[in-house]
């Protein structure tokens, strides 16, 4: 088992795919509501954790159907579990590198928080690029990445190999997999960053000065699109 799975599958054990939802959820929101999903998309959510945001993504507009693929396998049970009947949204265990969907099957992929834990990110962004339909689009979002300077010790203090990539960086490992018109922004927390009395700590955001200095760098948004 890889150490990305491990990590993650103590992560769901331990409950922390809730706290993932609570940190991310604001940003997520904003960007799924200008993706201005349309009836009958299909939509792939890569690394969905627990799967709140494909279950946000299948609930957005009449039809959308919402697949959440994760390799951590008790990040896909607790999606199960959480999962209501009345949503669009199912979930698999499934890695970047090898997306088990055929070639033009989705409209949109949506990732939040994931890509650059990937073991062969170039394979993982290929993979998306084969199940992208033509004409579709693709939401990266990251915490991690080189300009924002709070989030540089995750690597070390979460014992993983990550990608740190800049900003340009991000543009073209997606130009260099035969994506367009590639937009890159940053998306800020509309909650602020709360307050001090009520922080908690933890590996990645070990003093209140770390969390507000990754809100004030705000999520970088990678946008990318697979030409007609
Ligand atoms: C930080 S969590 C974010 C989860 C979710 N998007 C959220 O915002 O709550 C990253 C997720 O990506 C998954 N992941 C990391 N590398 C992966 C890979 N190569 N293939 C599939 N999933 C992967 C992890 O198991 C984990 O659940």
């Amino acid at each position: 088992m890889s150490k990305v799975v491990e990590t993650f599958d103590r992560w769901a054990e331990e409950g922390r795919d809730a706290e993932l939802e609570r940190e991310h959820h604001d940003v997520a929101r904003q960007v799924i509501a200008a993706m201005q999903l349309k009836p009958g998309e299909r939509v792939l959510d890569l690394g969905c954790g627990n799967g709140w945001a494909t279950r946000l993504i299948a609930q957005t507009s009449p039809g959308v159907q919402a697949i959440g693929i994760d390799a951590a396998p008790k990040m896909i049970a607790r999606a199960e579990a959480l999962h209501s009947l009345t949503i669009r949204a199912r979930y698999e265990v499934c890695a970047f590198e090898k997306l088990d969907f055929k070639d033009n099957h989705f409209d949109r992929v949506f990732s939040m928080e994931a890509l650059y834990y990937a073991a062969d990110l170039e394979q993982a962004v290929r993979e998306c690029f084969r199940v992208l339909k033509p004409g579709g689009s693709i939401e990266t979002l990251v915490d991690y990445y080189a300009e924002s300077a709070a989030s540089e010790p995750w690597a070390k203090v979460m014992g993983l190999a990550l990608h740190r990539l800049s900003e340009p960086g991000w543009r073209t490992l997606f130009e260099r997999h035969h994506f367009h018109n590639v937009t890159t922004a940053r998306v800020i927390d509309s909650r602020g960053p709360g307050g001090a009395h009520d922080f908690k700590s933890d590996e990645c955001e070990p003093t209140f000065a770390t969390k507000e200095a990754l809100h004030k760098a705000g999520t970088l948004r990678v946008r990318a699109e697979k030409q007609k």
